[in-house]
């Protein structure tokens, strides 16, 4: 039977455009990029696999205060096709800050080993997320449960559940895997449950919590200057001076023209439009570099041949050009720039399976991780109107929660998990060095079982990708290595069973 996940085909993905900011925009369009080059893949090699299972399962809503008796609905997914019950392990896919779906289970690095170790591939949606929320979980009573110690704890419930499905013994042991925010929960299931995770891959994962992230967009500014990906200093320095000519109109007191070339669907009211306006703006660079060649058509060596050639004018008119093809690619007719409308949007409780996930995020930025993605700093090659101020502003716009709470959510955080070194053991650190999370992950090998890859020349989570024909040397490289250490830890404690 042919595996074809339909749901790819209608997904109302970029549904919600108005009141969302474009790096959320652009989040959606790499989701759906993904889905589409999953669902090529399995057209390619359906392998006879029959389809997975899709669940859902009651949830305590407050794992910590049993005197709460709320529940939720969790999904997850089961895929039991490639899976040897007496002695397969089980591959955990994390879900995270978005809806997760049937491919979660069908393709990628971890359905390509569970094939060769023979696994049973279980994948969790994150709790708050997707449909895994009760209609009434946005309000601001009740997002308080959305947490990432509650999301661990979840995984914890979900070992249980599907131990007792599959009738799993000791000798089925847990992986588990996750890119990005899913990616620092794979290595903190295997830090915090060492008894329940036998063994974690953490790709791109920002384990570190940061309040002012300003190394984000220093990355960005390496990559951009990178020949492996068709930067350059020049394209560098193109994108630097299109951002300051921007920032010295900002300042003065007309700002039509900017709206007209720029296509915002309104005038800027005051500073706090300006601020999106330069976040939208420089979220189309970020967003490429943190997502090279993942949507196909948008990348560094792309971004860079427009914003150095002159024969589309100067730096500001190569900058209108960038923002023109990133609006065709997602058919947007003109950018929200409102922050009144950013702010109702990330207001709304409504809960909505499939559109952008942001209130949820921005609540664990100012509960958990902060990661504003600042540019106040003099190197910064974007607008410096990114500022740290304006990002706080929000949990107390929105949440009501005091912007000075913030870096001490983040320190905790940091001594909770241990920051860039959880002192654990049989965890692989995975990451590229394009990418802009990448210097809040572990990039050192902390002990011979807590292991550190750094790839050449690759975004984020790269690695998870099904294999692709123009996969460079260095990630091949890196797949190989994650292969060979899930394999010697696996073989090492079988032997240690028999
Ligand atoms: C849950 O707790 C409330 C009081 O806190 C109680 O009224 C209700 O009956 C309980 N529900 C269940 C299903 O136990
Ligand atoms: C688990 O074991 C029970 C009883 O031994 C059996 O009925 C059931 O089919 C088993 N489930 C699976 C998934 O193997
Ligand atoms: C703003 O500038 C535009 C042209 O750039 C001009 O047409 C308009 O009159 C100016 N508005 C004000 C209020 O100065
Ligand atoms: C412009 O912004 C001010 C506050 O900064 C607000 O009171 C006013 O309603 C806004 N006007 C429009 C048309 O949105
Ligand atoms: C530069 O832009 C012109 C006009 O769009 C185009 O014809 C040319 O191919 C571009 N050059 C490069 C190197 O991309
Ligand atoms: C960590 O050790 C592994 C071998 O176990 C090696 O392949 C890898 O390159 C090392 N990572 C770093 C960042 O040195
Ligand atoms: C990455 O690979 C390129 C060649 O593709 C090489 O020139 C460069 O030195 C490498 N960088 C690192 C940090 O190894």
């Amino acid at each position: 039977m042919l595996l074809v996940p339909m749901v790819v085909l209608f997904l109302p993905w970029l549904q919600s455009a108005l009141g969302g900011r474009n790096m959320w925009l652009i989040k959606q369009q790499v989701l759906q990029s993904q889905e589409q080059r999953i669902l090529k893949h399995l057209l390619k090699n359906s392998n006879g696999m029959t389809e997975p299972k899709e669940g859902l399962f009651p949830q305590p809503l407050d794992h910590f205060n049993r005197r709460n008796n709320g529940t939720f609905k969790q999904r997850y997914w089961v895929n039991a096709n490639l899976w040897e019950p007496r002695l397969g392990p089980v591959f955990l896919f994390i879900g995270g800050e978005q809806v997760l779906l049937s491919s979660s289970v069908l393709a990628g690095e971890h359905v390509d080993l569970a094939q060769k170790y023979r696994a049973l591939l279980v994948s969790l949606e994150h709790r708050y997320y997707g449909k895994s929320i009760n209609p009434d979980g946005l309000t601001n009573q009740n997002i308080q449960f959305l947490s990432s110690q509650q999301a661990l704890a979840d995984l914890a419930t979900f070992h249980e559940f599907i131990g007792q499905q599959y009738n799993l013994t000791r000798n089925n042991r847990w992986v588990c895997f996750g890119g990005s925010y899913p990616g620092s929960l794979s290595a903190w299931f295997r830090l915090k449950f060492p008894h329940l995770a036998f063994a974690a891959v953490a790709s791109s994962a920002p384990v570190r919590a940061q309040l002012d992230f300003t190394g984000f967009n220093k990355v960005v500014s390496h990559s951009l200057s990178n020949p492996v990906v068709g930067g350059s200093m020049k394209c560098r320095s193109a994108v630097a001076s299109a951002f300051s000519q921007l920032d010295r109109i900002m300042a003065g007191s007309n700002t039509s023209q900017l709206e007209v070339d720029f296509k915002s669907c309104q005038k800027l009211n005051g500073s706090d439009d300006r601020a999106e306006f330069a976040c939208n703006l420089a979220s189309i660079v970020m967003g490429t570099v943190q997502y090279n060649k993942v949507v196909l058509s948008r990348n560094i060596a792309n971004l860079c041949q427009i914003m150095t050639n002159q024969s589309l004018g100067s730096v500001y008119q190569r900058l209108m050009v960038l923002n023109k093809d990133y609006m065709d690619s997602i058919e947007l007719q003109c950018v929200d720039n409102s922050h009144q409308n950013i702010l109702a949007n990330l207001r709304s409780t409504e809960v909505k399976p499939y559109a952008m996930a942001d209130r949820q995020w921005y609540y664990q930025m100012c509960t958990e991780f902060g990661y504003y993605q600042t540019c106040e700093d003099k190197g910064c090659p974007l607008s410096h109107w990114l500022t740290l101020r304006f990002e706080l502003d929000i949990c107390a716009e929105v949440f009501g929660i005091d912007p000075g709470s913030v870096q001490d959510a983040v320190d905790f955080t940091n001594s909770y998990y241990g920051a860039d070194h959880p002192a654990s053991s049989r965890i692989i650190f995975v990451n590229g060095d394009i990418d802009p999370w990448h210097v809040l992950s572990v990039l050192k090998n902390q002990s011979c079982s807590e292991v550190a890859l750094v790839i050449n020349g690759t975004a984020h989570c790269a690695n998870m990708n099904p294999v692709e024909q123009d996969d460079p040397p260095s990630l091949r490289q890196a797949r190989q290595k994650i292969d060979y250490q899930i394999g010697a830890w696996l073989a090492e404690e079988h032997l240690s069973s028999w």
